[in-house]
């Protein structure tokens, strides 16, 4: 497993063609598209790294597999009446669904998608026991509780809310948001600005690589069926328009965030964290993917076999 994951890092270093760093906040925009990293987490615990796989990167939409999972474990299956799960095609940021399907989101990782999902968590809560909650289950699935919020990254993605504050008012108008958009905002800011390295991911991953059951810990998360449910909404949405695109390269289920990050799940065998911040055309981690794509092929862990 070492020697797989040191080939693919040392091959990493050699591309020339990075994709592009996410550039719509200054705290993306200033990170160094040269770093690579990955980690895997077998279920018995054993882990292997390469490259920088201990540095703390942002989540972004990489949040959204926790806080969906949050969101089921508090409403269950209530939270299909506030979005769907269905593949969008669309950018993560896109608007123009959200009005010919009456304001509900057509999943729960497109960027509608995880504001109505936090919306839901926000029940009953104040806005900051929403983002202790969020911060709390994170480090309980990574068993790991130094893991923080970048409040930079937060408060940056404030200044820049325009497009995410259209989708939030945009479905509030819909009656869809039950709590004042500025604060459902908030605590969509804060679990994207969440930060953790290759390691902790792979980790925070590892209940669903075992039937919702944390191996390592011997912590059961959530239920098999909910479980299988996850992860088949990170395989068909968990990268937006690329979905198909990743499906067809690596065949796992996986989710990608703007950070430059991808959690994907080998069912039954592993819990797989890349980071390279260059981002394709759509998104999604340029070497991350290659970087995957390249340990399906030498593992043969895609879930349609070799
Ligand atoms: O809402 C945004 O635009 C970002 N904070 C997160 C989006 C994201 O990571 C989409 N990923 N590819």
């Amino acid at each position: 497993m070492q020697d797989i994951l040191d080939k693919i890092a040392e091959e990493m270093a050699l591309r020339t063609d990075r994709g592009k760093v996410a550039d719509y906040i200054p705290q993306l925009a200033s990170i160094d598209p040269d770093q690579f990293g990955m980690a895997i987490v077998l279920p018995d615990g054993r882990q292997f790294s390469a490259g920088c796989a201990d540095k703390a990167f942002s989540i972004q939409s990489i949040s959204k597999v926790f806080t969906l999972t949050i969101a089921l474990g508090k409403i269950g299956d209530a939270i299909w009446s506030r979005v769907g799960r269905e593949p969008s095609g669309d950018p993560f940021n896109s608007i123009v669904q959200l009005e010919h399907e009456a304001g509900k989101p057509r999943n729960p990782f497109i960027n509608a998608g995880a504001i109505a999902v936090v919306d839901a968590i926000m029940m009953g809560h104040k806005p900051k026991e929403t983002l202790a909650e969020i911060l709390q289950f994170v480090r309980f699935v990574a068993n790991d509780e130094s893991i923080f919020f970048d409040s930079r990254v937060a408060q940056s993605e404030l200044l820049h809310r325009d497009r995410n504050a259209s989708l939030a008012h945009f479905m509030a108008s819909f009656g869809r948001i039950k709590h004042p958009v500025e604060n459902v905002l908030g605590a969509y800011f804060h679990q994207c600005a969440i930060a953790m390295s290759c390691t902790q991911l792979a980790n925070a991953g590892l209940f669903l690589v075992s039937d919702g059951m944390n191996m390592n810990t011997g912590v059961r998360v959530v239920s098999p069926q909910r479980a299988r449910r996850i992860n088949s909404l990170m395989l068909m949405c968990g990268h937006y328009d690329g979905s198909g695109e990743f499906a067809y390269r690596v065949g796992l289920p996986g989710k990608s965030g703007v950070g430059g990050g991808i959690l994907a799940i080998a069912p039954g065998k592993a819990s797989i964290a890349v980071w390279s911040p260059g981002l394709d055309d759509i998104g999604n981690s340029k070497l991350g993917t290659e970087a995957l794509e390249l340990l399906v092929q030498h593992t043969g862990w895609s879930i349609f076999g070799h």
